[in-house]
């Protein structure tokens, strides 16, 4: 776990939020915070950002392996139900999830954080990881208060 734990505590989180809101455009603040995250926190192995459109999430930037799910019905997926129950999801054992969509065989663990603000879900951070039951509490409040700068930019606010 030390291991994890300092990873985790190099994410300059006020840093990544003044960088999502100071960026020119929503896009770019998307891109800024996949390259942030996955650049600071060893343990995030595939991070993403999917938009919702109608209802289908559809991949936007991201690092890792290039993933086949490039477009998730909503209720398809982990990503789907966390979109659908517009609450964060964390998977300690991806293999053991039938909601599991595979991107890479070496993912273990997953964390999906909806993107959304007044009720209206604008889409999701998606990481994974290749160690099991990676995510913890500290990853959701870093990564809600991600999701909330992105939903100011998403919503044009
Ligand atoms: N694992 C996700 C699909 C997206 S890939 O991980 C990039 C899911 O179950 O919805």
């Amino acid at each position: 776990m030390a291991r994890t734990e300092s990873a985790r505590s190099t994410v300059d989180a006020r840093t990544l939020l003044e960088a999502i809101a100071l960026a020119p455009d929503a896009r770019t603040s998307m891109r800024v915070a996949v390259e942030q995250l996955k650049a600071q926190v060893p343990h995030y192995t595939w991070v993403g950002i999917y938009l919702l459109e109608g209802n289908e999430l559809v991949l936007g930037p991201f690092l890792g392996k290039p993933s086949p799910h490039t477009r998730i019905p909503l209720n398809r997926g982990i990503c789907g139900a966390a979109a659908s129950q517009q609450q964060t999801i964390i998977v300690d054992d991806v293999n053991s999830d039938p909601r599991y969509l595979a991107c890479s065989l070496e993912t273990k663990s997953e964390i999906v954080v909806p993107i959304m603000k007044g009720g209206q879900v604008f889409g999701e951070i998606d990481i994974d990881s290749d160690q099991p039951a990676a995510f913890d509490s500290r990853d959701k409040a870093l990564l809600e208060n991600v999701a909330r700068a992105l939903a100011n930019r998403l919503s044009g606010a």
